[in-house]
């Protein structure tokens, strides 16, 4: 509710305020009783994260022949060693649960000829256990739960809002260790206002975006990673940037993702010479983890020089394409590709951020009421490998739990304390915004070159040496120049981005997503990479 009737800025209080509308954060918005008022916000549209854009389906066991003991064996083969137990055996026994719900809030995934709900299968997976809607599962999922959201009046939805920074005791010189809300930029009045709350979560996704190649949309700046660092929040295993294995290879196409359910329906990936290549490098050829197939692609690209390898199913009868990837096969006719008669060009693109701040299975923090939910946060389920369709399960599984955990605590939580309007006083409109275009390009592209699929120390220093630059001049800007959501988006990846360099310097080992050529085998024993905000020094702004 509304502080005042000013036109602008505006403040506000809620019970709990969310930071992101993707699977993570209406889950828990969707689970939290109806007397609690909640805020759910968007950088953009509402529907428009990740979520929106996920393809292949969710991981759960379904079916008799499956079971609870080999979607876990399964999930910590793909984590090589980093997978907490724990938090593995607590998401995929709370899999089903968290499907039915989505039924029952209205998905409606696809059947096969017998009315059973049809399974497909990925890389790592021993049994066919993903639940899909067609090719667009995301799509379903992200309609669905904003419809659902949009109907209840406890929920007020704001797109166009970005968070800056959250607010905390301490940075309000009160003591303890709270969260009591964030600062938010409004792109319509171009304001930053102040939103305190009871309790904050954030659920703001992936930083995929710190890769000049990637098949995230934008806004995939690692914003709450970010935050909850400069707040005080421990991160974790920043190192592992999940590559996936088949993005479309086209001189317009953007992100676009070709599934690896199409792998898991028979596809092959194939060299220029229409030869096969994947069963030189792991039995399970084509649905070997992401992590080994990548890494091949990645290897057989330098190997002849190419800058695309092919992924074909054209061997597999049209109908049977058309049925079960309608949309790759309208993109890919789009571009003059027709899968069903030709292979399609692929190449490797960061996909997935296995790293993220340090949850406990309710999606508490280390910052008092503040939560962390989805691909921005760290629970241990993914390892050094996250194995496909586990995270929009973790999405709901968290979301779920995190809400659960609000609910029975809410009661006991007070209102916020006060906290100080947005101070813009010191600052101008930026006449050098060629700066953060600058900057932007240059980070994607020694990201990729430097942190990318095959490291080395090197490159990991090198890469170290401009992000510090960076950093240094970011902070600069932002210290003299009224907020932009370019600038805030730039400022986080600097953060997230030196998060990854400092992790991946740390690990003097390859494991899992994290392959260097000084240290190729693994160390004895399998250890996070965990960073303290407090005790280790990086060079955020
Ligand atoms: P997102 O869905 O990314 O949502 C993030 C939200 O936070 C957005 O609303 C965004 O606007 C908001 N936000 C971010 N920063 C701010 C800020 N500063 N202020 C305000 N709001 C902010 N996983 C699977 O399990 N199965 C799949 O089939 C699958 N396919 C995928 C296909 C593609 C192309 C991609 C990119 C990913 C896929 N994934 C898949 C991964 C999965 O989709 C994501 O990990 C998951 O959707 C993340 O959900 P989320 O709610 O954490 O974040
Ligand atoms: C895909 O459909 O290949 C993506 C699945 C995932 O990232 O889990």
């Amino acid at each position: 509710m509304a502080r005042d009737h000013d036109p602008m800025p505006q403040s506000y209080e809620f019970d709990v305020l969310i930071i992101g509308s993707g699977a993570a954060g209406l889950t828990v918005a969707l689970n939290l009783p109806e007397h609690l008022r909640v805020c759910v916000l968007s950088k953009a549209a509402i529907s428009s994260g990740a979520t929106l854009w996920a393809q292949g389906g969710i991981a759960a066991v379904l079916d008799d022949e499956d079971s609870i003991e080999d979607h876990i064996k399964d999930t910590l083969a793909s984590g090589a060693g980093l997978c907490h137990e724990d938090a593995v055996r607590f998401t995929v026994e709370h899999g089903k649960e968290s499907i039915d719900w989505l039924i029952n809030s209205g998905v409606d995934f696809t059947r096969d000829e017998n009315a059973d709900y049809h399974l497909t299968r990925e890389g790592g997976h021993s049994h066919r256990r993903i639940i899909h809607a067609a090719d667009a599962t995301g799509h379903a999922v992200s309609t669905t739960l904003a419809d659902q959201a949009k109907a209840r009046p406890n929920i007020d939805l704001m797109s166009s809002r970005v968070a800056v920074d959250l607010i905390t005791n301490r940075k309000l010189s009160l003591p303890g260790n709270r969260c009591v809300g964030a600062y938010i930029l409004n792109l319509d009045t171009n304001h930053v206002e102040l939103f305190r709350a009871r309790f904050t979560v954030i659920a703001t996704g992936g930083a995929s975006k710190a890769y000049r190649y990637t098949t995230n949309p934008d806004g995939a700046s690692g914003d709450g990673i970010a935050m909850a660092w400069r707040a005080g929040c421990r991160v974790a295993n920043m190192e592992f940037n999940q590559f996936h294995p088949t993005c479309l290879y086209h001189p317009h196409a953007k992100s676009f993702l070709i599934t690896e359910a199409v792998r898991g329906e028979g596809g092959v990936l194939k060299l220029p010479d229409g030869s096969r290549f994947m069963d030189r490098f792991d039995d399970r050829a084509e649905l070997a983890p992401r992590d080994i197939v990548a890494r091949a692609i990645d290897h057989e690209m330098k190997r002849i020089g190419a800058d695309h390898l092919y992924l074909d199913i054209s061997h597999k009868p049209a109908d049977f394409i058309k049925h079960h990837f309608p949309t790759i096969y309208e993109k890919c006719l789009g571009f003059g590709i027709d899968i069903t008669r030709e292979p399609i060009p692929v190449v490797p693109a960061a996909h997935y951020t296995c790293g993220g701040v340090i949850s406990d299975v309710r999606g508490r923090t280390d910052v008092n009421n503040l939560y962390v939910v989805g691909e921005a946060g760290f629970t241990g389920l993914h390892g050094a490998n996250r194995m496909a369709s586990n995270s929009l399960l973790e999405c709901l599984v968290y979301g779920r739990s995190a809400a659960a955990d609000i609910t029975r605590r809410e009661a006991d939580i007070p209102a916020p304390p006060d906290a100080p309007d947005w101070d813009e006083s010191q600052v101008r409109d930026s006449d050098e915004d060629v700066v953060i275009s600058h900057n932007w390009d240059e980070l994607r592209h020694f990201m990729w070159d430097y942190v990318g699929i095959v490291r080395t120390t090197k490159r990991l220093q090198r890469a170290k040496h401009r992000v510090d630059l960076l950093s240094r001049e970011i902070s600069e800007f932002y210290s003299n120049y009224r907020v932009t959501n370019d600038l805030l988006e730039l400022r986080n990846l600097v953060t997230v981005s030196d998060l990854i360099i400092c992790s991946a310097l740390q690990r003097k080992e390859s494991r899992g997503l994290h392959y260097t050529l000084d240290y190729p085998g693994l160390q004895g024993e399998a250890k996070d990479t965990t960073l303290v905000p407090t005790s280790y020094r990086t060079s955020s702004p």
